[in-house]
């Protein structure tokens, strides 16, 4: 028997309608559009404003997508993997509350939690899965509600985040496409500069906790900037490296979209042209989980089958790799 590789076989997307620019946080913060766009690339995002809405609705709706293009029955699915940074709910697992509400009643669910890394993370875990040969369809959703874990008072993170959810289906494949090749890395090192201090098992909940303003993202950019450009170039130019790929064998970049200039940088170290590399920072800003598929959703009909594609993330924790995948299918 031939070998089992994993393979992307459909792509599904939502964004919320509601669209935070540059110019309506100039009336929130000490900002200005110039400043956000030149050091991050970002123009605007998204944000999920309905009451009672959490990261669950934008993996619902991103799920659905897919579901509807593809024809796919839910009930034929054998496992959700749900990637995120902001669960619904500290306890009650999100995943499954999803894959429950998509009809997707044979599979089992779980999160899977690693910052900006969790997508990037999560196509390695499904990959296995579908080269043990045991399941056939594994929907791998992406979304994070970053408006609710964001201080709308603080410039140095409300500027770069907004919500959105992503999937994308792997299903086993017998040409060898799919899933090539990964390098993921984590380094606990990373811990103090990018958390958020209170409602963890370290510092729960209590009025001073709120009162002090604990429950948001506290990012030292700087540091991190730093450290995103180095480790994704180094990781994105050793993949290539190590499967014999030059420049003009890779199709596409999909890079984790924190940063247009770390973005930028990474395209820079492996050589590729700007057309190569797909971005969609400037409508979207840092999703977290979803910028990837749903930089797969924006692309989609200009990507052809056998195309190389690099996936490239950094994240908190430290959290950061680069997957070799072959496109399966023609997106026109
Ligand atoms: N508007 C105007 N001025 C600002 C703003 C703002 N929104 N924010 C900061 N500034 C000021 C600073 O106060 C500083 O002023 P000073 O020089 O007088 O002190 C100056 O601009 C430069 O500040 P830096 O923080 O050095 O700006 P930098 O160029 O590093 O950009 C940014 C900040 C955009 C946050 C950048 O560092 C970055 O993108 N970091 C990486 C983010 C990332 O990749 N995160 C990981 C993924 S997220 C996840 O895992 C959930």
């Amino acid at each position: 028997m031939s070998k089992i590789t994993a393979a992307i076989t459909a792509v599904g997307g939502y964004v919320p309608d509601y669209v935070l620019t540059n110019q309506i946080l100039e009336t929130m913060v000490d900002t200005n559009d110039e400043w956000i766009t030149t050091r991050t690339g970002i123009k605007e995002r998204r944000i999920l404003k309905d009451k009672g809405k959490g990261t669950s609705y934008l993996a619902i709706q991103a799920a659905k997508d897919l579901l509807i293009k593809s024809n796919t029955d839910p009930k034929d699915i054998d496992m959700v993997i749900m990637a995120t940074a902001t669960p619904d709910m500290p306890v009650a697992v999100t995943g499954v509350y999803v894959a429950t509400e998509i009809g997707a009643v044979n599979a089992f669910s779980f999160d899977l939690v690693a910052a900006c890394s969790s997508f990037l993370f999560g196509m390695s875990t499904a990959a296995k899965y579908i080269e043990s040969g045991r399941y056939k369809k594994i929907l791998l959703v992406g979304a994070d509600k970053m408006s609710s874990i964001i201080d709308y008072e603080d410039r140095a993170t409300c500027i770069i985040f907004g919500d959105g959810g992503g999937a994308v289906l792997f299903e086993p494949n017998h040409e060898g496409l799919g899933v090539q090749d990964e390098i993921l890395r984590t380094d606990g090192a990373g811990r103090p500069f990018l958390r958020i201090d209170a409602g963890g098992s370290i510092l729960p909940a209590s009025d001073e906790t709120v009162a002090n303003k604990q429950h948001f993202v506290i990012q030292e950019g700087r540091t991190i900037f730093k450290l995103a450009v180095s480790n994704m170039a180094d990781v994105s130019e050793m993949i290539m490296n190590r499967n014999n790929l030059s420049s003009d064998d890779v199709n596409w970049l999909v890079p984790h979209q924190a940063n247009k200039r770390i973005i930028d940088a990474t395209a820079k170290r492996m050589n590729l042209r700007g057309e190569k590399v797909m971005t969609n920072i400037h409508k979207y800003g840092n999703t977290t989980s979803a910028t990837l598929p749903l930089c797969l959703k924006d692309y989609e009909k200009e990507i052809k089958i056998g195309d190389n594609l690099i996936f490239s993330a950094f994240g908190g924790g430290f959290t950061w790799g680069s997957i070799y995948l072959k496109w399966a299918y023609d997106g026109n």
